[in-house]
């Protein structure tokens, strides 16, 4: 099995802790574990203790290395002399790379072009659930309660900011949430409280994506997580929550400090957690996911409403993030939930291979 991370996007770092606490928890008697660790520019290496080395940031010794997007050629060449040769066969990979170009449905797309197993959500799946702006209006179709929001390009920020500030207000009312469609981990997000906030909010998500989700705020809402598993027939954890240890769950919040907490189960009653779990599976459903994700919600505290704020197709794999830690307090614990995982990228892969690419006339 192939084991990739690192990565070229900014959650790069968190990235190696997830791999680092997969590599841990993964049975060693049922698996042969290639690591494959993709650097910032995006080249791809391997050999001995590969995530030591990116954690070390001591990569000299490491070799480059390379799949071709050849349908059924599963190798993984090594880079000898100037040439590529095949080196060792992956059976399915699992990519733990949070966000772009790892869980947006770049990699994932790469595989399917070679037509290897690989862990968790599809192409499809990991596109729309990377952009916030469409990903919202999907689930909007299906009437599952989303934040209103508005889809600003840099475009609009550059040429005309007066105009796209004059039609935010007209939509929304402060406190606005300002965000790059395409990112994690907070980074480039605004809570805006008035217009020069927005102002400044807009150019700063738009440094770091084309498109900018700008959406309802709550006021300090309670933040609610699920976790979900599974191809066709998807199961749900209990709810956490997640208790920011500051104005909202910034990046340092999320990772810098330790003034956030974990509240598992989260404190809801009965008939809240049935529909807060009953959403998450529409919504996993609604984006066609597979393998896992974890939904993220957020409950407004003064009209007990939810509304369904994100999804992470690739959710932090930390012994101390969520969609582990939720598994676990629902009686599947770390190194079974992975195989689970991996039994589902061989399942998702099998059904795939019976679908017909070719039409075929009947004689
Ligand atoms: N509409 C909103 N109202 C209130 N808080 C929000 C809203 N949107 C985001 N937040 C806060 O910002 C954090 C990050 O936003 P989120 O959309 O989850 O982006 P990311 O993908 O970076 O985690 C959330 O965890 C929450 O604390
Ligand atoms: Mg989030």
């Amino acid at each position: 099995m192939g084991i990739f991370f690192g990565g070229r996007s900014g959650e790069h770092e968190v990235s190696l802790l997830s791999a680092r606490s997969i590599i841990s928890n993964l049975d060693p008697s049922k698996y042969n574990l290639i690591e494959v660790g993709i650097t910032r520019e995006g080249k791809w290496l391997s050999g001995e203790r590969v995530l030591d080395a990116f954690q070390k940031g001591a990569t000299a010794h490491l070799q480059p290395v390379a799949m071709f997007p050849q349908a059924g050629d599963h190798h993984l060449y090594r880079l000898i002399d100037g040439q590529y040769h095949p080196q060792i066969h992956l059976d399915v990979v699992f990519p733990v790379l949070h966000g772009t170009f790892g869980e947006d449905g770049t990699l994932q797309g790469f595989l399917e072009l070679i037509g290897i197993a690989y862990v968790g959500a599809g192409v499809l799946a990991s596109s729309v659930g990377m952009d916030k702006g469409l990903f919202k209006s999907v689930l909007r179709s299906y009437e599952i309660p989303v934040l209103d929001h508005q889809l600003i390009t840099r475009r609009q920020v550059e040429e005309d900011l007066e105009q796209a500030i004059r039609m935010i207000e007209s939509a929304l009312s402060y406190p606005i949430f300002v965000k790059p469609a395409n990112l994690g981990s907070s980074v480039g997000i605004t809570k805006c409280r008035n217009r020069s906030d927005l102002g400044e909010g807009l150019y700063e998500a738009a440094r770091y994506d084309r498109r900018i989700v700008v959406e309802q705020g709550l006021e300090r809402p309670r933040e609610i997580e699920v976790s979900v598993l599974g191809n066709d027939q998807p199961v749900v954890s209990i709810p956490g929550e997640v208790v920011p240890g500051e104005d909202f769950y910034t990046y340092s919040a999320k990772y810098l400090s330790d003034s956030s907490e974990l509240l598992i189960p989260a404190p809801l009653s009965d008939e809240q957690t049935r529909e807060i779990q009953r959403i998450a599976v529409q919504t996993y459903r609604a984006i066609d996911c597979s393998g896992m994700a974890r939904v993220d919600f957020l409950l407004d505290r003064q009209t007990e409403r939810v509304y369904v704020s994100e999804v992470n197709t690739i959710p932090g794999f930390t012994q101390i993030s969520m969609y582990p830690k939720l598994w676990e307090a629902s009686g599947l614990p770390y190194t079974k939930l992975l195989d689970r995982l991996i039994e589902l990228a061989f399942e998702r892969k099998a059904d795939r291979d019976r679908t017909e690419f070719h039409y075929r006339r009947e004689e």
